[in-house]
């Protein structure tokens, strides 16, 4: 480089400024391309950093002339450290997934069960190929991509624009006449070819290898550098929608071939079929091609073509009535069982785990597959030393399914399951007693927050992605900071909130230790600061209480909206009240257990000390409540006599989405009865209180008026 003859920023005139930042543009421009694309850089790391800072000095000099396409702004600049948030207007769910063509059956069985349609009636659904890539919500404004959206954990995805426009499949605008706002959903995913061609040149390069295509596009999707996505061959299949301001078509189907006509690669293997039978058929002929597929696919994802039923089926928790994914067999292959280790999870509950001789099943490296409990490695028969077969379906953790007896050497050994718990404490493992009395087969350390383990599994679970999501603080670190002596100990959740404030006082300052430094010390801190604002329902689902997950926490918090309207009817139930066990027992989804659970947690003086230190760190946010602008919010509806139009767990359901509970019995306090013929006492109770009743047409006027 010749960069002594370089003029210093400081005597450049403007037109030498503009002649020097359209040379650097071109040039960084080049070496970003050979970097990254060809992976063959021709400067050293710190000549191209030259380049860009003196880009840079120009540009701080001389900002109104800074270019459209200046280095400052596009490629190679860390301009942000992560991702920017995007909030999905309609959320991104999952499947619930099917694993033989008898759970298909019954699936469209309930389907005709919640709809009442009869056996005669026919029921039409699509089959399409399931992709294993990544999804990404794509959001047109007249007809202009002005964002996409990772799917991130339903609710909030991150925000990947600039990648996402480097990937040919999506266009920069739509065709034809797209409705004013048309969010489009699908996969990213990479060509079997593709992935190994890059794998080769990896190699080639000396650089690390990927594992599979959908992990190398998920990589390459979230690059903060959009030059490294616009390197890496990502391919885009849409299949879904999001906000849609007025819908192109009535059916799954009709609006998947909108998309095609938008200008979007959809799948030919899409196939749609009114009898069950057919679609089987479909899956069986798709399992067959999946070795010859250009891409990886995991099943076969069967949806209602009719976009009115699909509306009036709904969701439960995080997937839709509507469609299901129907998986293939999982993949199988044989390795040395070397040892068993056992592992203590967040409740206690002991595991034993294979480890085994890593060994590729379907493309993914194992060392590790779940033993279950004592029980199961008696059914297996497994000793230690002996060959196993192993199975991994999806991203399930793989199995032990069982071993080869002509393979076992002379030495191999039993496993004895352990009386105590392998920490410090050596506290017996208890079998727990199910509700009938007799010993279940999960084994517990009694240890509770006692136990270092299940103190470390609380914490990471704390932090983990869908409860706090601390970015730098996940199982690694919480390893890392429990173990500390040196003033920077996390044993608790509210330890987390302190950690900054005490590093000031610290025998080693954060940043003075092995893997921190300044910068990533500081990123730390930031990150947890970031989190001392936290919606409740993740609060609620973060403080790992059992049978308290995402759903049901997202329940408590919508009922509660405040943590302390939810902490003082937990409190009160704690306290045996029962008005207050009741009223959370009307909640939808939440029974007994939960409430037992709730009631055993904040019971422990313990946990309640845990919990207040926590909060007072924390500005908790309010729970949005459902639907409490709608007339029916709130509102008590008993439905009675036969239904014609809707079986009753739709009628539930339907209730449910406009804010308002269904109940089994009139009382006093019901707000509305819908009656169908037939109806009895109910209704004549209903007329004695003066309630008011109607019909179902009239149920559903009203429910369409809303
Ligand atoms: S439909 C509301 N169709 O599978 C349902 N998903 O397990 C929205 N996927 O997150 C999903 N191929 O990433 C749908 N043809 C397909 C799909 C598909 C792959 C993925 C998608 C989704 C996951 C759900």
């Amino acid at each position: 480089m010749a960069s002594q003859t370089l003029i210093p920023v400081v005597d450049l005139t403007e037109a030498q400024a503009v002649a020097e930042l359209a040379r650097l543009a071109e040039e960084i421009a080049g070496h970003d391309l050979r970097y990254h694309r060809e992976d063959a850089p021709v400067i050293s790391d710190a000549d191209y950093d030259a380049l860009k800072r003196r880009n840079l000095a120009i540009e701080a000099r001389f900002p109104y002339l800074k270019r459209a396409d200046s280095p400052s702004e596009t490629v190679g600049a860390a301009v942000s450290e992560k991702f920017e948030k995007i909030r999905h207007r309609v959320p991104m769910l999952s499947l619930d997934n099917a694993f033989s063509d008898d759970d298909v059956r019954d699936f469209a069985a309930r389907i005709r069960r919640f709809l009442k349609l009869g056996e005669e009636t026919p029921l039409r659904l699509t089959a399409e190929p399931k992709i294993d890539g990544l999804s990404l919500s794509l959001r047109y404004e007249d007809g202009e991509l002005v964002h996409a959206a990772t799917r991130g954990d339903g609710a909030t995805g991150e925000n990947v624009t600039a990648n996402a426009k480097t990937i040919a499949d999506i266009p920069h605008r739509l065709n034809g006449q797209p409705p004013a706002v048309m969010e489009v959903r699908g996969e990213v995913y990479m060509t079997k070819q593709d992935f190994a061609e890059l794998n080769a040149r990896q190699e080639a390069a000396g650089k690390q290898t990927y594992v599979n295509p959908r992990n190398t596009a998920a990589g390459s999707l979230r690059q903060l550098d959009a030059s490294i996505t616009a390197a890496r061959p990502l391919k885009f299949f849409a299949y879904a929608w999001g906000e849609v301001s007025e819908m192109p078509a009535d059916t799954q189907m009709g609006m998947v071939r909108a998309f095609a006509d938008f200008g979007f690669e959809i799948n030919p293997l899409m196939a749609v079929h009114d009898r069950i039978e057919k679609l089987l058929e479909h899956y069986h002929d798709i399992e067959m091609q999946r070795g010859e597929l250009a891409y990886d696919i995991d099943g076969v994802v069967y949806k209602v073509d009719d976009l009115k039923l699909q509306e009036r089926l709904g969701f439960v928790s995080r997937s839709p009535r509507w469609a299901i994914a129907h998986k293939f067999p999982a993949e199988k292959a044989m390795t040395t069982l070397e040892a068993i280790d056992i592992q203590v999870g967040r409740t206690g509950a002991i595991t034993p785990v294979a480890r085994l001789e890593a060994v590729t099943v379907g493309g993914v490296v194992v060392e590790n597959a779940t033993l279950h409990n004592a029980e199961e490695i008696e059914r297996l028969g497994v000793m230690i030393g002996d060959t196993v077969i192993v199975q991994r379906a999806g991203d399930v953790i793989p199995q032990v399914l069982g071993f080869v007896e002509e393979k076992r050497p002379a030495d191999a050994q039993a496993f004895e399951f352990p009386t105590v718990c392998p920490c410090d404490l050596k506290t017996p493992i208890m079998r727990e007693l199910n509700a009938s009395g007799e010993e279940s087969v999960v084994r517990r350390c009694s240890g509770e927050f006692a136990c270092p383990f299940q103190r470390k599994e609380h914490l990471k679970h704390f932090v983990s992605r869908r409860a706090f999501d601390i970015e730098g603080l996940g199982d690694k670190q919480i390893e890392y900071f429990f173990d500390d002596e040196g003033g920077l100990e996390i044993r608790t959740p509210a330890d987390i909130f302190t950690l900054a404030e005490r590093d000031k006082g610290a025998l080693a300052k954060l940043k003075n230790r092995d893997g921190y430094g300044e910068v990533s010390a500081q990123k730390l801190f930031d990150a947890i600061e970031e989190r001392r604002t936290i919606p409740l329902e993740r609060l609620i689902y973060a403080l790992g209480i059992r049978h308290v997950g995402e759903s049901t926490a997202r329940t408590l918090a919508r009922s509660y909206g405040t943590w302390a309207a939810f902490e003082t009817v937990a409190l009160k139930i704690a306290e045996g009240d029962e008005a207050a066990r009741e009223e959370m027992d009307a909640l939808e989804d939440i029974g007994d257990a939960v409430i037992d659970s709730l009631a055993r947690y904040f019971n422990e003086p313990h946990n309640r000390a845990m919990v207040e230190a926590l909060v007072g760190q924390l500005t908790v946010e309010e729970a949005e409540r459902p639907a409490t602008d709608t007339a029916l919010s709130g509102k008590t509806i008993v439905f009675t006599g036969s239904l014609e139009r809707m079986s009753r767990d739709e009628a539930k359901a339907m209730a449910e989405r406009f804010g308002a509970k269904a109940s089994g019995s009139v009382s006093k306090k019901t707000d509305l009865v819908v009656a169908g013929p037939g109806a009895g006492s109910k209704l004549a109770k209903a007329q004695e209180f003066g309630i008011e009743v109607i019909d179902e047409d009239e149920w559903f006027r009203r429910v369409e008026a809303l």
